[in-house]
């Protein structure tokens, strides 16, 4: 069968070019996948860990904005606000709540009644983690009514959003438990966050080790606050900003006037982040920040202006960055890996018919959260006697391809055993995964031996 003197030269007169096809982002190392335990469909190894705290990622700024103009695309299309009560509060939670089921969060949507209208907190867990140790951050995604609300508070909202779908992306798995929740009626009094901390069994609330709270961070004339409620959650944003040169000042505009107030009132721990609203900054405060002394620091607090158009990016962009690194410095995770995490496997021996259709041959992934890396690695094991007749495809959980190999009429060697590095990272992790596998061309056959997945 594997002859590969006689067949060879006649063979290539039968091939065409168009076989030839650019194939998706993907690259082989040719690396053996030698010996394929049997029956060990799926495995699930040890999750490698890294001894050393994984280092916080650069939050894209980019991606916090498009949140941004997201809320004020509600905001217009709901008559120009995301109010308590109002319709563009309630898009403005399923836009969020989208983008978290998507990435994997658990997510839970509580409500509450307050003037008469129904109020909406969003809340979002990240699987995994010690659940005694919980590090939590939010921010009121409510608008007044006068308004959009992009910095107050679009800004905090989007900016937590960012930092969770980083978690998520990273596949980051954090040594505490993460959650993030979305208040809403913040603008009537703090009315959400109030209804949570009240509805928390008092076992739950001591397990929330710190409560971090993001009520606008990109005003347009911007300072650098932060809370000094704790000590140890002060110290680990002042010395973010303390790496980048920044100077921050202690948090003075109003004590208690955002979410943070609630859980501090029932023993928790917390700290935040601000960038300021109608105070004005002063001369000192200019000569270190920059920006313009005597104005405010947001001249649009709670005003109709508060839009796109209304939001510092270098703030913003420094800000949603202090937060990524008190969440992974306060969670004490680490990252997989490359190579170190779980592998799903199929042993199953599956013929690959002459020139004819394609076979599949199936993966169940099942306990990994979130998405695919975007360094997916898939051992091939396909024994072939002319390995030029084959093409072959990954398909994800949502149907898509992912080529991996294209048919050559001019490779005549056997056998494909190869790892392929895959960008599945649009790709839920969990589903049913497929190697395909056609032969294109007559006389050679062969077999896939076994394939498989490491996240
Ligand atoms: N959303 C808050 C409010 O309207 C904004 C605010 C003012 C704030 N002062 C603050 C937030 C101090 C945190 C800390 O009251
Ligand atoms: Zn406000
Ligand atoms: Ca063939």
């Amino acid at each position: 069968m594997r002859d590969l003197n006689g067949p060879t030269l006649p063979r290539r007169s039968r091939r065409t070019a168009a076989l030839l096809t650019t194939g998706a982002a993907v690259t082989a190392t040719l690396l053996g996948v030698s010996s394929v335990p049997a029956n060990a469909a799926p495995t699930a190894a040890a999750a490698g860990r890294s001894a050393r705290t994984a280092a916080a990622p650069d939050i894209s700024v980019a991606n916090v904005k498009a949140h941004l103009a997201q809320l004020q695309s509600i905001a217009n299309a709901n008559g120009g606000n995301r109010a308590h009560g109002r319709s563009g509060y309630k898009a403005s939670i399923d836009y969020v709540k989208g983008k978290l089921d998507a990435a994997g969060f658990t997510t839970t949507v509580q409500q509450f009644t307050s003037n008469g209208a129904t109020g909406y907190n969003l809340i979002a867990d990240w699987p995994g983690g010690d659940a005694g140790h919980v590090v939590f951050a939010g921010s009121h995604l409510d608008s007044v009514s006068r308004g959009a609300g992009i910095n107050d508070n679009g800004s905090g909202s989007a900016g937590i959003l960012e930092v969770a779908l980083t978690v998520a992306k990273q596949g980051y798995k954090p040594d505490k438990h993460l959650r993030f929740a979305w208040w809403g009626a913040e603008e009537l009094g703090l009315v959400g966050s109030q209804n949570y901390v009240r509805q928390l069994p008092a076992a739950e609330r001591q397990k929330i080790d710190a409560y971090l709270n993001f009520d606008m961070i990109g005003s347009p004339n911007p300072g650098y606050f932060v809370y000094d409620d704790d000590p140890q959650l002060e110290g680990v944003f002042k010395d973010y900003f303390a790496g980048k040169n920044i100077p921050t000042e202690i948090e003075t505009e109003g004590d208690g006037r955002s979410d943070h107030a609630p859980f501090k009132n029932a023993g928790v721990r917390v700290g935040g982040l601000f960038s300021g609203a109608d105070y004005t900054k002063s001369a000192s405060q200019a000569a270190k920040w920059g920006g313009t002394a005597g104005q405010p620091f947001d001249r649009c607090y709670h005003s109709s202006c508060d839009t796109t158009a209304n939001i510092n990016d270098t703030a913003l962009d420094n800000n949603s960055d202090a937060i990524a690194h008190a969440v992974w410095t306060l969670s004490g995770g680490s990252t997989t890996p490359p190579g170190g995490g779980k592998v799903f496997e199929s042993t199953s021996a599956l013929d690959i018919p002459d020139a004819g259709a394609a076979v599949e041959s199936p993966v169940t992934v099942g306990g990994v959260t979130g998405n695919a890396p975007s360094a997916l690695k898939v051992g091939v094991d396909i024994r072939h006697s002319y390995r030029g007749d084959l093409v072959v495809d990954l398909v994800g959980p949502s149907g898509k391809t992912y080529r991996l190999k294209d048919a050559s009429s001019n490779d005549s060697a056997a056998d494909v055993v190869a790892t392929y590095t895959v960008n599945a990272s649009g790709e839920h992790a969990d589903g049913t995964w497929k190697l395909r596998v056609q032969d294109v061309a007559a006389q050679d056959t062969g077999r896939i031996n076994g394939w498989k997945l490491t996240f």
